[in-house]
């Protein structure tokens, strides 16, 4: 593991651990996605506050978000995408080591929703659990199942980033109501030969900075005492710039620790937050957007995700294929923050 740089917050300097992967390596077997089939267009917003789709779409890249009807869960999205992830790594549910589910939006405090998930698909070995990291989650899942697959703890992970966020919106809020959209994308983590699969990480969490984006968490007690329906907030313009600079961080971190330098990232597919990050982000990098996997515009935010969905899209129109330098990478409420650099299996 290294501290390599202090990286500096609006809340102070923290240290940017990178770690170069060790022992058996591990990498993306199979993946699978689903979202709601309704479908919320910028137009279909302007009826409901004072917003426009000029605004939404300059300002985000966003024009459309699939909006879960009520009464979805956030278990049936994950489970569709986990279904999928499995016919698509060729592997059954009897095989699975681990169930990791990120969200920010669970059906209800417990049991988690990868419990719920093993129940459904009649996974009877696997050890399941949430995790929850906001937008971060999904990272923070793979390198788990990246780790106990290292050490030889478990050969078959089934990792998921899932979310009904649109419970959590408040739409007299036009800053928040517009960006998210719920959905859902899980990945089979499986062992990839030696010098293949994940190669680096950069994982990292400031807790001072814990006001910048919540939900229901804003003053300790609040969301238990008076506010049944917890909802989504954040500083807008601070955490563009903290995501601008984490991303380019981040992804100076894992090349360098995989031996790699920015010019042979094949793919990046970075957290859908914003249009703008994304683009700010890959230009001083060195990125060509062409080189970069973007579906905010269909999907809007979808937090944990955001970077499967994103993913599983390149894999399936064809713009990753084996051998291939792919950078994941994303941040989110906490402040967290996670990327890895995988040679494509
Ligand atoms: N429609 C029209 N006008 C709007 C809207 C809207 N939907 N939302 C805000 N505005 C207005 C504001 O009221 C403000 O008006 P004013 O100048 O008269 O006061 C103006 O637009 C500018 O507002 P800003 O908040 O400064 O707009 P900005 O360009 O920063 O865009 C945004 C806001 C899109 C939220 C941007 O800051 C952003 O994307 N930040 C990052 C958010 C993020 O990445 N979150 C990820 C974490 S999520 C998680 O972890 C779960």
């Amino acid at each position: 593991m290294a501290i390599t740089t202090s990286y500096r917050t609006r809340s102070g300097a923290v240290p940017l651990r990178s770690f170069k992967t060790k022992g058996r390596h591990s990498g993306i077997a199979g993946m699978g996605v689903y979202a709601p089939e309704k479908v919320v267009s910028n137009f279909d917003l302007e009826k409901l506050m004072d917003t426009s789709d000029k605004w939404i779409t300059e300002r985000t890249g966003i024009r459309t978000r699939h909006i879960a009807e009520p009464g979805t869960t956030t278990l049936e999205l994950a489970t569709k995408a986990a279904r999928a992830a499995l016919d698509s790594a060729g592997i059954t549910a009897n095989d699975l080591d681990m169930i990791l589910v990120g969200t920010s939006s669970p059906d209800g405090p417990f049991p988690s929703i990868a419990c719920r998930i093993q129940d459904e698909l009649d996974a009877p070995g696997a050890v399941a659990w949430d995790m929850l990291a906001a937008c971060t989650s999904f990272v923070y899942g793979l390198a788990t199942a990246d780790s106990f697959i290292a050490t030889e703890r478990a050969d078959n992970v089934l990792v998921i980033g899932a979310e009904v966020l649109s419970r959590m919106l408040d739409y007299s809020n036009r800053g928040t109501a517009v960006i998210f959209g719920d959905g859902a994308g899980a990945a089979v983590v499986r062992p990839a030969p030696e010098g293949a699969g994940f190669l680096s990480w950069c994982l990292g969490s400031d807790g001072r900075g814990y006001l910048q984006v919540t939900c229901g968490n804003k003053e300790l007690g609040a969301y238990a005492a008076k506010d049944p329906r917890p909802i989504i907030e954040m500083e807008g313009p601070d955490v563009f710039k903290f995501a601008v600079d984490i991303f380019i961080r981040q992804a100076n971190e894992v090349c360098n620790e995989a031996g790699i330098s920015m010019e042979d990232i094949d793919l990046w597919v970075p957290h859908q937050a914003n249009f703008r990050i994304i683009d700010a982000a890959a230009r001083r990098i060195g990125l060509p957007l062409d080189r970069v996997a973007i579906n905010i515009d269909e999907y809007g935010n979808t937090s944990s995700a955001s970077i499967p969905l994103a993913l599983e899209e390149a894999i399936r129109k064809g713009r990753v294929k084996t051998g291939d330098n792919v950078l994941l990478a994303g941040f989110g409420s906490g402040l967290t923050w996670g990327a890895t650099l995988l040679k494509w299996v």
